[in-house]
């Protein structure tokens, strides 16, 4: 079996992360059958430099054309890059937007797990923490006001600025039957995080919600206000299974519940259509600091690898593989320094992709 592969190596840590991941992802390849066939993609400010956009016609019907799309982290500093000086629409990030729309990657599935192995690296007290928790954050990903219309104008020589945030039925629709498929094949309990106390479109999201519960009545769900959620996660994160939240809210509740695993490092992500096409990417972002210096812990990417094996190619035995090489690696004792601890051994980007690569049987 081949299949065809668009790798967004992107901007920061990118190049580095998404090397490790290949590397892994074409060392289980070996093992179970199959080889991989990458074609490179510019996407941010690499293709910025490249082609003056963050995203060509040409980038676009290459991903289209593949079996998944792999990709690393884009965008810089937005504080010094020259990326930022360019209009809104031709930063890194409008890249990433667009690829998502163009390819109606509705939904962004971002799991939350905490590794026992690092109990130590989560902010949180013993007593909260538990036994762990393993939860999936289920974002809406090309609706809402990300998409919304957007405009700054002046009025009597006053700025404004409006955003838009607009959700219709269907698309509450496609992403609440998403959360509840998966959380059957979890713990069977859904929290639909919304702000139904102010906002309109939460109140359909609400509405719509309720609807497609009626077809999962194994599944409990509740609804939650998001700030309430905020404030859940940090109090008590192991009442948490699937999360079912709209884009602006998800983006914010994600990078909390990664945190409070304490090793955002680690996290994956998958955003899919309709079908089994999807894009795999770390949820982290592109660490321009760190970038270059072979630091940067590469398992987010490798578990987000082994999540495009899992949901794009059906190759599940090979990414159960990645994920119990990924455990051996941490049991063995080997970290990156952001997840690092003392009477660990500290290694550096490259080597915890051939550690984890060695690994896989
Ligand atoms: C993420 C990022 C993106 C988002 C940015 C880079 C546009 O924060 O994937 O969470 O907001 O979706
Ligand atoms: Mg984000």
């Amino acid at each position: 079996m081949n299949y065809k592969i668009a790798a967004i190596a992107g901007d920061g840590i990118g190049p580095e992360i998404v090397a490790e991941a290949r590397k892994v992802l074409d060392k289980a390849g070996e093992k179970f059958g199959f080889t991989l066939d990458y074609t490179d993609v510019l996407m941010g400010g690499a293709s910025i430099d490249v082609h003056g956009v963050p995203l060509t016609d040409e980038a676009i019907e290459i991903c289209k054309k593949s079996d998944a799309v792999l990709m690393g982290s884009i965008g810089g500093n937005t504080s010094t890059s020259p990326w930022y000086k360019l209009e809104p629409s031709k930063r890194p990030e409008a890249g990433l937007l667009a690829l998502r729309k163009a390819l109606n990657l509705f939904a962004n599935l971002r799991p939350a797990v905490l590794y026992e192995q690092l109990k130590g690296a989560c902010p949180l007290r013993d007593e909260i923490i538990g036994d762990g928790f393993d939860m999936m954050i289920m974002r809406e990903l090309t609706g809402g006001l990300y998409f919304g219309e957007r405009k700054t104008v002046e009025e009597n020589g006053v700025k404004k600025a409006y955003d838009s945030l607009t959700y219709d039925e269907n698309e509450i629709r496609r992403i609440a039957k998403r959360g509840f498929d998966i959380a059957m094949k979890r713990n069977k309990k859904v929290t639909s995080v919304d702000k139904a106390n102010v906002l309109d479109s939460s109140r359909l999201w609400r509405q719509v919600v309720e609807e497609v519960a009626k077809d999962y009545p194994e599944v409990t769900y509740e609804h939650m206000l998001v700030d309430n959620c905020a404030m859940q996660l940090v109090r008590d994160p192991k009442q948490f299974d699937v999360i079912l939240t709209e884009n602006m809210f998800g983006d914010i509740l994600s990078d909390e519940a990664s945190m409070v695993t304490g090793s955002i490092g680690m996290l994956a992500s998958a955003s899919l259509n309709e079908t089994k096409f999807g894009l795999y990417e770390p949820s982290h972002g592109s660490a321009p600091d760190i970038a270059g210096q072979d630091i940067a812990n590469p398992i987010a990417t490798i578990l987000s690898a082994a999540m495009l094996l899992r949901f794009s190619l059906d190759q599940d035995k090979a990414a159960d593989a990645i994920e119990a090489a990924v455990k051996k690696v941490l049991e063995d004792g080997y970290r990156t320094i952001d997840i690092m601890s003392e009477g660990k051994t500290q290694v550096g980007t490259k080597k915890m992709g051939d550690l984890i690569a060695e690994r896989i049987s």
